[in-house]
């Protein structure tokens, strides 16, 4: 036998040598979230993670920039909510004020990023406007999401996170900052996102008020190629940046993406990734921290340039001491 894979598994160092994949602070995107008014909440089903008041979440971007994470992605619990979102689009808005404190606070040193979407600021929960049937109005949501992107590209807001899955959102956000001078504002299309059910814990964390499912605009989890469909369309509106959502178990639709893609593809390891990690490392089931960093790398090997996840800035610190 002269091929001998084992060789280069000997050491330490020889494994370190030939490592393809490893974990950096810049590629790690914090999720956050900040509510109106009031203290800030533990979010029971992700232990570890919490809705922050506006002081709270200053010291928490503080010490993610301290950490060197690369970004933070921002989404806010508003006090108020409306059938067309209207906190959405107030410059006074959660999210808006949160993103103008978090610019004024680590703005040079992270980049700070803003979810794109009207579901935390619905009454009916969904990520559009309804038409009078109920069902959501592709082309009337459109239509907030550029009031939306101009109020959050005026807070400051350096990248806007498309979320809500609306056809042609890409094209029309682009064009509604292009034509108000924000030419310089990136756009991250969740290109493939995926009606699932590991968005469980996040619809707590921002008091979801939906009742039914995404179904009518979110992807089929079954489905593989729309996956790259979405992406393609998305890059070809001009994302500059296209997000595969969940990340863990759509590992074949983020290698799909990654192979064809021209600009960055990143992922969003989601709540429910999150929370079953945590759950069963509180049991003692798992070994937390290498589940963890192993979580991570996965998704990186499978094609992800940068990773949303709550642990980045828990990763980030441990990075200073370890490799990963
Ligand atoms: C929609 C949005 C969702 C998430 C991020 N943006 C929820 C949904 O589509 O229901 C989920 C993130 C997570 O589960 O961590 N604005």
């Amino acid at each position: 036998m002269r091929t001998r894979p084992r060789r280069l598994r000997q050491s330490p160092a020889m494994r370190r040598l030939v490592r393809q994949t490893r974990l950096h602070p810049s590629e790690l995107v914090l999720p956050m979230f900040v509510r109106e008014g009031g203290d800030p909440r533990p979010i029971d089903s992700m232990p570890g993670v919490a809705q922050h008041s506006m002081d709270s979440f200053r010291g928490a971007l503080v010490e993610a920039a301290g950490a060197g994470v690369g970004g933070v992605m921002l989404f806010g619990v508003p006090a108020q909510r409306d059938a067309v979102g209207s906190g959405a689009t107030d410059p006074a808005g959660i999210l808006n004020a949160a993103t103008e404190v978090a610019v004024a606070e680590v703005g040079d040193a992270l980049v700070v990023q803003t979810d794109l979407c009207l579901d935390e600021f619905t009454n009916h929960g969904h990520c559009g406007v309804l038409d009078d049937r109920g069902r959501v109005d592709n082309d009337a949501t459109l239509a907030r999401y550029a009031e939306m992107a101009l109020a959050q590209a005026r807070a400051g807001s350096a990248l806007l996170g498309l979320s809500g899955m609306m056809d042609g959102q890409v094209a029309h956000v682009r064009d509604a900052l292009d034509g108000e001078g924000f030419t310089d504002v990136a756009l991250l299309g969740y290109a493939a996102k995926y009606a699932s059910a590991y968005y469980g814990p996040f619809r707590d964390a921002v008091d979801s008020q939906l009742t039914g499912d995404r179904r009518t605009y979110q992807l089929d989890a079954g489905n593989r190629r729309e996956g790259l469909r979405e992406a393609e369309l998305d890059i070809a509106e001009g994302a500059d940046v296209v997000m595969v959502k969940p990340a863990s178990s759509y590992l074949d639709v983020l290698a799909d993406v990654a192979a064809v893609s021209e600009v960055p593809v990143w992922a969003y390891q989601v709540s429910g990734e999150y929370a079953m990690v945590e759950a069963a490392a509180a049991q003692g089931w798992l070994d937390r921290d290498a589940v963890i960093a192993e979580s991570v790398l996965a998704i990186r090997r499978a094609g992800a340039e940068a990773v949303l996840t709550y642990w980045a800035m828990e990763l980030a610190q441990r990075l200073r001491n370890e490799e990963l």
